[in-house]
């Protein structure tokens, strides 16, 4: 049991040399294979804190940071794929990684059930739907229970939170923390919280995300939201091909940090009118922003809409091993939970 001074970061030794093994690389390692300090300082300044995010990279963007010429960027590649196994492996081996991937629960039983356990590291987690249908309500629930040990369906790491919108509560974050038995001060402690200005500086904060999550353990990254940035700082059908090559940027940049770090990443989105479905559209079909870059960027599109009262339900729209269902779930003063009627039975 979670006791008020339990630590959750504080691991037993045997858990600390499991996650050595899954730790990734400081990108400072490249020095040992060659790599000159400057060379990965430069790298690190442009937001490539581990060996798996240069890795990762494409030579052609490697090549767009600063002192970093062609011949260097093929030598740094060819280091860096040298240390992160890139190639084939057996389905075998993926299984068992897989299997190490741990759910963090919403707090809502029926809504863990049809995910399976909660949402899921190292993807990227999408919730849309209209204002009020409590996806920012979910994200402050998750950035408490991301904290709690694994075997109370937590990530045992810390969060980081970004907010476009203003709408970021710790008070609620303290209700959470209060139901589950932890210290709410050392809860809000583990929360790194951010608020983005513009798609520009919403980009940028995945760089400094990326340095945090290279130093300590977390275990969520929330973008609350993703798109109502990108809807003011472009406008018009114009600019719509930049905003889009924007938003995958920010997208790619999202699933590099969820497969390098491990950590879930819960982004929210809102919908629009579908002003293009023709005759066949139904009359007040709403649709997530983001066309399909979006949707292909998201691992598990969930929607979101209301209920009676309280109440919510999610329907799980797109997945890669999950079937389409639906949950009902309410949003209670300490964050969101079963509905009544549940409880009930
Ligand atoms: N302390 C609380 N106790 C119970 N319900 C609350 C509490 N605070 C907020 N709510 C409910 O949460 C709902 C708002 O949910 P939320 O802010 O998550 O919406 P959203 O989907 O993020 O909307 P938007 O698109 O406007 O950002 C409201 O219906 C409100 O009644
Ligand atoms: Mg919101």
């Amino acid at each position: 049991m979670a006791t008020q001074e339990h630590d959750p970061f504080a691991g037993a030794e045997g858990e600390d040399e499991d996650f050595e093994l899954m730790a990734p690389l400081l990108v400072a390692k490249l020095q040992e294979a060659g790599i000159s300090a400057q060379d990965t300082k430069k790298l690190a300044d442009a937001g490539y804190h581990t060996v798996e995010a240069v890795a990762f990279t494409p030579k052609k963007t490697l090549c767009t940071i600063k002192g970093i010429s062609e011949q260097k960027a093929d030598k740094i590649l060819m280091e860096a794929c040298k240390m992160v196994p890139m190639g084939f492996t057996t389905a075998t081996e993926i299984h068992s990684r897989r299997s190490e991937l741990v759910h963090i629960t919403t707090g809502a039983t029926g809504l863990d059930t049809i995910l399976g356990g909660g949402i899921e590291t190292g993807a990227i987690t999408e919730l849309y739907g209209e204002f009020r249908t409590g996806k920012s309500q979910i994200c402050h629930t998750l950035a408490v229970t991301c904290q709690l040990p694994v075997t109370m369906g937590g990530g045992e790491g810390k969060c980081l939170y970004i907010d476009t919108e203003g709408t970021f509560r710790p008070v609620r974050m303290l209700a959470v923390a209060e139901r589950f038995g932890l210290n709410g001060e050392e809860v809000l402690d583990n929360i790194a919280y951010a608020r983005a200005y513009n798609a520009d500086h919403q980009l940028q904060l995945l760089v400094q995300a990326s340095a945090m999550m290279a130093e300590s353990r977390f275990s969520l990254l929330i973008v609350d939201s993703c798109t109502s940035l990108y809807r003011t700082d472009f406008s018009g059908r114009g600019e719509l091909s930049a905003r889009q090559m924007h938003l995958a940027k920010f997208l790619r940049t999202l699933m590099r940090l969820a497969d390098e770090f491990g950590v879930a990443v819960v982004v929210t989105n809102q919908v629009v009118a579908q002003v293009d479905g023709g005759q066949f559209a139904v009359a007040d079909a709403k649709k997530p922003i983001g066309g399909n870059i979006m949707a292909h960027a998201s691992t598990t599109r969930l929607n979101l809409r209301k209920g009676r009262g309280a109440s919510r339900v999610c329907k799980i729209v797109d997945s890669p091993c999950l079937p389409e269902a639906e949950a009902i779930f309410a949003i209670n003063a300490n964050g969101i939970g079963d509905p009544e009627e549940m409880k009930e039975q």
